[in-house]
């Protein structure tokens, strides 16, 4: 078919046969198909949605665009598992996730991102740590996952090329909050690093990507599906991102934390429990672990032993980073000229959280970037944030802010102020573990 066939067919709601869509991705990819032929497609699959299987097809075609990964000739010595978040707040889940779960056996090649819109990104944390290189040669990084167990690196320019395209027509043609295309978009990138099994955490709440439950439930669906069709089973949980999973959120606060929580504190903590339960699925699905039970125990002792702890020393130092970053983190990281507590204006329980105003003030802090060319201050962003339902007066602060100057700190006092209802009332957190597809 030629491209305005295939388009033609969307638009007046008729199927779409696979090899079609195949042939009209990788015209994507070699640049034979205009942006302007992309624009139409996309929002005709915008308005009339895609089956499953055009879905599958899409996703496929997508990670076909460029180079799959290939790891057997490695001979591992365990399955080849990930994680995916549609991302949030204080969410440094993939930080501590991915060293676990390679404690127990389990091989992590992590691809990950830079911030977007409100949300933090695991690379930009990750650069904190100086000499950190989230770019590494591809035998490199297949090295470093042989040898430590996991590595966390940034997206490059041959993987799935076609998608590359088509969320930058997206971005610019009201196309992108579509589930059957994001679905494609997310699973093309992350199935092409040749995974056994992925676990993928959909966030709900006022932090979320997604704008209401019904749609977060909705992808988390529709990304289960369509990847366990598409030949990599996945299972997908439902977490809540009502309010910041840790009580921080920047990068290098959150690095800090990371440390912390591979040490052993604060084990229960509302990230350590997300991220356990994705640990559980990575273990099963992996066939690392025959049951929850079993699971749990091998990450118990993964922790407690500080064996994962271990793996991120190493894999931190396989990347460039320094060799001692987990016994000297506090030399190697940067700390804001200005740090100070934020008072609420009143006394009483926080009843909830605009997240995603949180997550910009940490932007606006330079802790992520406005334009896509920006470099990001390591050193700002939030601390000790409390939890919904706890109290907070003229003692005890909202958070404690990092900041470049009074200035800035002030402004960001002010909106997180904003982010914050305070109340008379007891109030409660939602539910941590929403839902498991
Ligand atoms: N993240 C992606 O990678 N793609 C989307 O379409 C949405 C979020």
């Amino acid at each position: 078919l030629l491209p305005q066939e295939l388009i033609r067919l969307k638009r007046d709601n008729q199927p779409l046969p696979a090899e079609e869509i195949k042939a009209f991705v990788q015209g994507i990819a070699d640049d034979r198909i205009s942006d302007a032929q992309i624009g139409a497609f996309t929002m005709a699959v915008f308005l009339n949605g895609m089956s499953r299987e055009e879905v599958v097809a899409l996703t496929t075609a997508t990670r076909d665009s460029g180079h799959v990964m290939q790891w057997s000739d490695l001979n591992l010595p365990g399955p080849i598992v990930d994680k995916h978040s549609t991302g949030g707040v204080g969410d440094l889940v993939s930080l501590v996730l991915g060293p676990w779960v390679a404690a127990c056996g389990a091989f992590v090649p992590m691809i990950s991102g830079r911030g977007l819109g409100h949300t933090g990104g695991t690379l930009d944390k990750l650069e904190s740590i100086p000499g950190y290189d989230p770019y590494p040669a591809p035998e490199r990084f297949r090295e470093v996952v042989k040898s430590t167990g996991v590595a966390i690196i940034g997206q490059t320019g041959d993987l799935a090329p076609a998608d590359k395209r088509i969320y930058g027509v997206r971005d610019v043609t009201a196309t992108v909050e579509s589930i059957p295309l994001i679905t494609a978009s997310i699973l093309g990138k992350k199935l092409a690093s040749g995974l056994d099994a992925l676990v993928m955490d959909v966030k709900v709440g006022s932090g979320a990507f997604m704008p209401t439950p019904e749609k977060s439930r909705e992808l988390a669906k529709s990304i289960a599906n369509v990847a366990t069709q598409a030949g990599t089973p996945t299972t997908a949980l439902l977490t809540d991102m009502s309010q910041p999973l840790a009580p921080c959120a920047g990068n290098a606060v959150e690095i800090v934390e990371t440390l912390a929580l591979l040490r052993g504190d604060r084990p229960n903590s509302r990230v350590m429990q997300v991220t356990r339960e994705l640990a559980v699925e990575m273990l099963i699905a992996g066939r690392l672990a025959g049951s929850r039970e079993e699971a749990l125990t091998q990450l118990e002792k993964a922790l407690t032993s500080g064996a994962a702890a271990e793996v991120f020393a190493r894999m931190v130092h396989e990347l460039g980073g320094p060799s001692d970053f987990m016994e000297r983190s506090e030399h190697y990281l940067a700390k804001a000229d200005v740090i100070k507590p934020v008072y609420a204006e009143q006394a009483g329980v926080v009843q909830c959280i605009d997240t995603r105003a949180v997550g910009m003030s940490v932007v606006e802090l330079g802790g992520g970037r406005l334009r896509n060319d920006a470099s990001v201050d390591h050193s700002v962003g939030f601390t000790d944030i409390v939890e919904i339902g706890e109290s907070v007066d003229s003692q005890r602060p909202i958070a404690t802010v990092h900041a470049r100057s009074e200035a800035a700190a002030e402004r960001a006092a002010e909106q997180l102020r904003a982010a914050f209802s305070i109340g008379e009332g007891t109030a409660s957190a939602d539910t941590l573990l929403q839902d498991t597809f």
